[in-house]
């Protein structure tokens, strides 16, 4: 296996990691960027590996017409195996959440770079080791990327680009909106129990912890939360428990820079528009990205009320091949785009092992509040 020390400037080796739903996303993105290709697949549930062999077979012949020059696709059961075989340079860590732990840590041992999909772990104190341990293993050039990838919805990275300009302001006021659909199926149905995702509020919303600490430009201070599961999943049994995940909270985070954020979310809400709703305000203007709809409008303050300008943004230009596979719009496309700049380039990872520690630590925080009925420190949860 070669480790990360040199940068390659030849085809990138991946291996996939958990071929489930996101594995093959990741499958799919892969195989419509040049220069790289799956060389080995580790999944220990049959289905799930001889479906992500497939998913490379018909990706790479439909985009490029062959498999990279490829036929054998290696397989293995167990990480610890992979490891052993080597052979490539990329692992993506697409396993559930509360297997992350383990399964990336004799993958950082191995030295090689590593896409692991969010959240990072399910604990903060989970984060917090594998960090620790990622400075122990550090070799120059290593990429470990943490699968934030809301940041790269094409609509969400022109609103990043109006805040940025500086158009706006002092940036005062975030409020992200999601209302979707319930959590889907998953292999073994583990998404259905906090204990093994982290919590709704770490699971599925460490996407917008991420994205309110990207935009305003600042560390959370204090977060107070309320929430409940009312409607999904009430009428399911995993052997003979009904799952305990919330379907719906609102959240405040106040931020040290004064700024202040809300994350309204409802997860039995898919009758709507809009996926996700962003509104960032500074002191000269708002802005505010619709992400299903690809629309972004921008109002200055200094043009009157009610005016402001849209544009429709769309998806950007994101392979069709990768918009069939992927329900996020050519983010995973993106966000491999960017981490292969990054380690042909040999610099480190835009999305860092810290903020996905910060963003389980925004998700801890919140469950916490909900569980206290009271405003939570993010000091207490970092320092636990
Ligand atoms: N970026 C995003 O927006 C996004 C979206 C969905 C899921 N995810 C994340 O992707 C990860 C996988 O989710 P999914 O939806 O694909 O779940 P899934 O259940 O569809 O697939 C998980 C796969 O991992 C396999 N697996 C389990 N333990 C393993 C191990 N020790 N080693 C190797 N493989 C193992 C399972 O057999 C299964 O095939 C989770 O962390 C989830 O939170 C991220």
């Amino acid at each position: 296996m070669s480790r990360a020390g040199d940068v390659p400037d030849r085809t990138l080796r991946y291996a996939i990691v958990g071929s489930g739903m996101m594995g093959r996303e990741h499958i799919h993105a892969l195989a419509a960027i040049p220069d790289c290709e799956v060389v080995a697949i580790c999944d220990p549930d049959p289905e799930s590996l001889e479906q992500g062999c497939r998913a490379v077979a018909r990706s790479w012949d439909s985009n490029r017409g062959q498999h990279g020059g490829k036929s054998e696709i290696a397989r293995f059961g167990k990480v610890h195996e992979l490891v052993a075989a080597g052979g490539f340079d990329v692992a993506v860590v697409a396993t559930p959440n509360y297997t992350h732990r383990s399964v990336v840590e004799p993958l950082l041992n191995a030295g090689v770079h590593l896409l692991i999909e969010k959240p990072l772990c399910t604990t903060v104190q989970d984060c917090k080791d594998l960090i620790s341990l990622e400075r122990r293993t550090a070799v120059s050039h290593k990429v470990v990327w943490v699968g934030l990838e809301y940041r790269y919805m094409a609509p969400t990275m022109r609103l990043l680009e109006h805040v940025s300009s500086g158009v706006l302001g002092r940036l005062h006021m975030l409020a992200i909106r999601e209302h979707r659909f319930p959590f889907l199926p998953k292999v073994g149905d583990w998404n259905r129990f906090s204990n093994n995702t982290g919590g709704t509020l770490v699971e599925k919303c460490c996407h917008f912890f991420d994205l309110m600490r990207l935009v305003l430009r600042s560390e959370p201070s204090r977060v107070f939360a309320s929430g409940a599961q009312d409607v999904n999943h009430l009428d399911e049994t995993y052997d003979g428990r009904v799952p305990d995940i919330l379907d719906n909270a609102l959240v405040i985070v106040d931020f040290e820079n004064g700024a202040r954020a809300s994350l309204d979310l409802c997860m039995f809400a898919e009758a709507t528009k809009n996926e996700q709703e962003i509104s960032v305000v500074g002191s000269l203007g708002k802005a505010e990205a619709l992400v299903t709809e690809g629309l972004v409008r921008l109002g200055l303050r200094a043009n009157g009320w009610f005016q402001c300008d849209e544009d429709h943004v769309g998806h950007g230009a994101v392979p069709s091949s990768v918009l069939e596979h992927g329900a996020h719009h050519g983010s995973s496309w993106r966000q491999h785009l960017a981490m292969q700049h990054a380690i042909r380039s040999g610099t480190t990872a835009t999305v860092s092992t810290q903020d996905g520690l910060m963003s389980v630590a925004m998700g801890e925080a919140a469950h916490r509040s909900i569980s206290l009925g009271r405003a939570v420190r993010m000091s207490e949860v970092l320092s636990s």
